[in-house]
């Protein structure tokens, strides 16, 4: 749709930020594999397979918004060779698949579920490199053909009908999002019992069943997919007379996690946010990327802002201005006169500042690290206090 970004990206212009993206698209254009055209009718000349990758953002009442999707099937409708597979990567409601096949009116063309699990940040190497392939159809063959352009990857593929593709998706990011607000949950039970969530997630983690990863505590998740997806199979499972209470907790849990960082901050500034300064270090929803989407450090920033806070945040691959903070471009001017200074994206950076300029920059003396990122024992050294997140407070 976008002609600018069209043009861009045939120059080879990524503008995401993505580990690995601006070389994959380079190597694309250069050896004729890759190319870029306005309007969806142009990108399914002659293809075996359309893969629609469109947003489905959070729509009114909490559910996906598949606005993006429905335009496209009918910009396309009437454009697919006959036998070409309509192949879903955007995460959509369970359904999706009949919905589009009956969209589209074509009985030449069948619908595939194809959803995609890679992170952002590290998208190509989870794209080359998945756990697994799900595929759903009510089309065996296409669902074999789908299968099939994977298989260099080597990964297992599951097989199955649309709607259980379609849940698949939703089941496992919501999982992760209920992985999250329990450990968020267990590091809030750390700090009051006075025990390390380092500690109690690495004992967690060494039983295979839970697994190491996606144990490490923060300001709460964010990002493009996890609340809104939560969000939208909870209204899913409302539609079907379920009420998924125990996804609603997991997502209440989250909003209780920033309130508990903005406590904290407050507390660290005495109390009162009105008129303090703090120095912001990260503003996407993780590290690795530029997206500000649902990003709980945007949130906690904007809180702090709407309290009369004066807030500095420096983020390494962002230098737009945001509503009523100041975006810096180093981390020693988000220090400069801080009350505090608080950590809220895990950008590895962070962990090589000289926390003795930082100190220095500082009126404050506190270092709010929700992250868990920072090496303690540095911060100290410096005369500053450290508190983390689920962790023994050091001052
Ligand atoms: C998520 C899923 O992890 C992907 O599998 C899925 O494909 C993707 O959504 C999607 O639906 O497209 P992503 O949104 O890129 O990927 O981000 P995650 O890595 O899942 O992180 C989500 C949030 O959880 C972030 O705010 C992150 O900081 C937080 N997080 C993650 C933690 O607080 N602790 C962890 O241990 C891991």
């Amino acid at each position: 749709m976008d002609r600018v970004k069209v043009a861009r990206l045939s120059a080879g212009r990524v503008d995401i930020v993505e580990p690995g993206l601006p070389e994959l698209v380079s190597r694309g254009i250069a050896e004729g594999t890759l190319s870029f055209v306005v309007g969806a009718a142009g990108a399914a000349v002659e293809a075996d397979a359309v893969f629609l990758c469109v947003p489905t953002p959070m729509g009114a009442g909490g559910a996906a918004d598949l606005r993006a999707v429905e335009e496209v099937v009918a910009e396309l409708a009437d454009h697919l060779p006959s036998g070409c597979a309509v192949v879903t990567k955007s995460t959509v409601p369970v359904g999706t698949t009949q919905r589009i096949s009956a969209l589209l009116g074509r009985t030449d063309v069948p619908v595939v579920s194809n959803p995609e699990f890679l992170r952002e940040g590290s998208a190509v190497r989870d794209f080359l490199r998945p756990d697994r392939i799900v595929v759903g159809s009510e089309t065996a063959e296409a669902a074999r053909m789908v299968v099939d352009l994977y298989s260099a990857l080597g990964a297992p593929s599951v097989v199955t009908d649309a709607a259980s593709a379609e849940l698949v998706k939703y089941a496992a990011n919501c999982f992760l999002a209920m992985k999250l607000s329990y450990v968020n949950s267990v590091a809030e039970l750390c700090e009051r019992f006075g025990a390390d969530i380092d500690s109690v997630t690495e004992g967690m983690g060494y039983d295979r069943r839970i697994g190491r990863s996606f144990l490490e505590p923060g300001p709460g998740w964010g990002g493009s997919c996890l609340p809104k997806d939560t969000s939208a199979l909870l209204r899913m499972s409302e539609s079907v007379g379920f009420g998924f209470d125990l996804l609603g907790a997991a997502a209440a849990e989250n909003l209780a996690q920033r309130e508990r960082v903005i406590a904290k901050i407050a507390k660290a500034v005495g109390g009162d946010l009105s008129g303090a300064r703090i120095g912001l270090l990260g503003l996407a929803f993780k590290a690795g990327t530029n997206d500000l989407r649902d990003s709980p450090a945007l949130g906690v920033a904007s809180v702090l802002c709407a309290h009369g806070a004066e807030v500095a945040a420096y983020d390494p691959a962002i230098a737009e201005e945001q509503p009523g903070m100041l975006v810096v471009d180093s981390p020693y001017r988000a220090a400069k006169d801080a009350d505090a200074v608080v950590v809220l994206t895990e950008w590895p950076e962070f962990r090589k500042l000289d926390w003795h300029v930082m100190a220095e920059a500082m009126h404050g003396d506190t270092v709010l690290d929700t992250r868990n990122l920072l090496d303690p024992t540095t911060v100290l050294s410096t005369g500053l206090s450290w508190q983390g997140i689920g962790r023994p407070r050091i001052v």
